[in-house]
C-alpha cells in the first residue's frame, strides 16, 4: 500500500465518522516556543485549549511536521526522521476515550479490502497512564489481548508539547515485528521490535512550567474533553510495506537509489554507507519540504536548521565518495514522489532548486577551504595522543575557534568530521574562546560608541576653549525694549 493511499484511508475512515477533513498547515509553527509544527495537533491548540471555536468538533488531517531534536538518530534506528507526516483524528469536547479506542482498533484491525489497514491483532499492543483504568478496560471491550497491555507513568504516557499548552494521559499503539528484532516482553523490553505507530491522548489539561515529564505543572482541566491522536504515517508504510525501516517506503527510496547511482555504491552492501544513504535521503527530502514553505538557508532559527540539513546531506554524499553536486540530482527525486502528496511544491520549485543549489556552491567553497586545516588538526590530535598515551584523541578548542572564526567552519561540522574519525573536540574551550570573542566584539563597540560621543565633546570643549564674552545685558536690555 502507497504512503498516499494509506494517508487517504485515514483521512476517509474518519470523514466517514462525522469528521471535517483540515488541510495539512505550514510547516512554519504557528505556536512561538517551537520552530517548526512538531506534531499533528499543533495546528489544532486553540481549540484544544477553548480559545477559538473549531470549524467542527471532529476533525482529521495529515499534517507535516519537522523534529530535528534526534538528528543524530537519523539513519541509524529504524523510524527516526526530521520530517514526517502525522495523520490525526481530534475530538474538541465531543467524543473521548470510548469512541476514540474503537476509531483506532476498527481502522488498524478492518481488512485491507474493506478500507482498513488489516494488522493482525495478536501483532498490536498498547501501554496505558498509570491509572488509567478505563482505557485498559475499553481496550479489552474492543478484543485488545490483556497480556498486550503495559502500564507505564508520567514520563511515557502522559502527553505534553514540551512547553505550555494543553497536555494529557495517553495511550500507545505498537505493532510487534517478530521475535528476529528483538526479546518478548512488550514495548517495555524492546523499543526496535515493538514499533509504536499510534498514540492516542486523552487531552483535558492544561499544562505550564513544562520543566521535564516528571516535573510538569498542571494547571487545571480543560473547559473541554478533548482527543487528540496521532499516527506516524512513515512508520504504518514501513511495516505495511514489509520494509525494514521509513527510509526504504515508496516516499523516501527513491533517493536513495538516486545517491547509489551517483556513488556507484550499493545500498545494503556496508553499515557505515546505508547510514549515509539514509541520511542523504531524509535530509534531502526535509530540506525540500522546508524550503518549499518558504524558509531559506541563514545563521539563525529556522534558516540555520534548513542550512544544517543541506550541509549534512553533501557530507553524507562526500562519505560515499561523491564529489560532484548533487542536490541538482536529489532534490528532482524527492519532488516527484512529494508532489504526488503535496502538489503545490511544484509552483516554488524552479526557486527552491536555485537556493538549494547556490548553497551547495557556497558550501563547498567553505569545504574546500576549512577541510585540509581540520584534516592537519585531526593528525595532530591522533599523533598528540598516541604518544601521550591517551584514548581519545581531541582537537583543541583553539583550533576549531580558528576554523570557525577565519574558515566559516560551524562547530557542528568540525564536531562531526572528527567523530567520523574518532577523534573528539574541545568544545568547552571552544565556547570559552567564543565567550571571549563575544566579550571583545562588545567591548570594541563600546569603545567606538565612546569614540563618537568624545568627539563631540571635543567640539564643545573647543568652543569652550575660547573666552566667553558676556552679552546678556544687552541682549535681555535690546529684547526688553
Ligand atoms: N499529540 C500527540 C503526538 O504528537 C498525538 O497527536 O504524539
Amino acid at each position: 500500500m502507497r504512503t498516499s493511499e494509506i494517508a487517504k484511508r485515514f483521512v476517509t475512515y474518519f470523514e466517514k465518522q462525522g469528521h471535517l477533513v483540515m488541510p495539512s498547515a505550514s510547516l512554519i509553527s504557528p505556536n512561538p516556543t517551537t520552530l517548526f509544527t512538531i506534531a499533528g495537533m499543533v495546528p489544532f491548540i486553540p481549540y484544544l485549549l477553548g480559545e477559538q471555536t473549531p470549524p467542527s468538533r471532529r476533525m482529521t488531517s495529515n499534517q507535516k511536521c519537522v523534529r530535528t531534536l534526534d538528528i543524530d538518530e537519523v539513519g541509524k534506528t529504524t523510524r527516526h526522521g526530521t520530517f514526517f507526516q502525522m495523520l490525526g483524528n481530534f475530538s474538541i469536547g465531543d467524543y473521548f476515550k470510548k469512541e476514540a479506542i474503537h476509531y483506532a482498533w476498527d481502522l488498524l484491525t478492518s481488512p485491507q479490502d474493506q478500507g482498513g489497514y488489516g494488522f493482525e491483532k495478536d501483532k498490536l499492543w498498547v501501554t496505558t497512564y498509570t491509572d488509567d483504568e478505563e482505557a485498559r478496560s475499553l481496550w479489552k471491550t474492543e478484543g485488545m489481548d490483556p497480556e498486550h497491555m503495559q502500564v507505564l507513568g508520567m514520563e511515557d504516557n502522559f502527553w505534553t508539547t514540551g512547553g505550555p499548552g494543553p497536555g494529557g494521559p495517553c495511550t500507545e499503539i505498537y505493532v510487534d515485528r517478530g521475535p528476529e528484532y528483538g526479546p518478548d516482553g512488550g514495548p517495555i523490553a524492546s523499543e526496535s521490535r515493538y514499533i509504536e505507530i499510534w498514540d492516542l491522548v486523552f487531552e483535558n489539561f492544561e499544562v505550564d512550567n513544562v520543566k521535564s515529564k516528571t516535573n510538569l505543572h498542571i494547571v487545571g482541566e480543560l473547559a473541554n474533553k478533548n482527543i487528540d491522536t496521532g499516527m506516524g504515517l512513515e512508520r504504518v508504510a514501513y511495516l505495511l510495506q514489509g520494509k525494514q525501516n521509513i527510509y526504504e517506503t515508496d516516499e523516501i527510496f527513491p533517493v536513495i537509489e538516486e545517491a547509489e547511482r551517483l556513488s556507484g555504491r550499493k545500498y545494503g552492501d556496508d553499515p557505515e554507507d546505508d547510514v549515509r544513504f539514509r541520511v542523504v535521503a531524509d535530509h534531502v527530502r526535509s530540506a525540500l519540504m522546508i524550503m518549499g514553505d518558504g524558509v531559506r538557508p541563514s545563521n539563525e532559527g529556522r534558516g540555520y536548521v534548513l542550512r544544517r540539513l543541506i550541509r549534512r546531506s553533501i557530507r553524507a554524499m562526500k562519505m560515499l565518495g561523491v564529489e560532484q553536486e548533487v542536490f541538482p540530482h536529489l532534490l528532482p527525486v524527492s519532488e516527484a514522489q512529494m508532489k504526488l502528496s503535496y502538489p503545490e511544491l511544484e509552483s516554488s520549485f524552479a526557486e527552491v532548486s536555485e537556493t538549494a543549489f547556490g548553497e551547495e556552491a557556497a558550501f563547498r567553497r567553505t569545504l574546500d577551504q576549512g577541510s585540509t586545516i581540520l584534516d592537519v588538526a585531526i593528525s595532530q590530535a591522533k599523533k598528540d595522543a598516541s604518544e601521550k598515551g591517551q584514548e581519545q584523541p581531541v582537537v583543541s578548542g583553539k583550533e576549531a575557534f580558528t576554523l570557525h572564526d577565519t574558515y566559516g567552519f560551524p562547530i557542528e561540522l568540525t564536531t562531526e568530521i572528527a567523530r567520523e574519525q574518532g577523534v573528539g573536540v574541545d568544545d568547552r574551550s571552544f565556547r570559552e574562546l567564543m565567550a571571549e570573542q563575544k566579550q571583545r566584539a562588545r567591548a570594541d563597540a563600546l569603545k567606538k560608541r565612546h569614540n563618537v560621543d568624545l568627539s563631540v565633546y571635543d567640539d564643545a570643549k573647543k568652543a569652550l576653549a575660547k573666552p566667553i564674552e558676556f552679552t546678556g545685558y544687552k541682549e535681555f536690555s535690546s529684547r526688553g525694549t
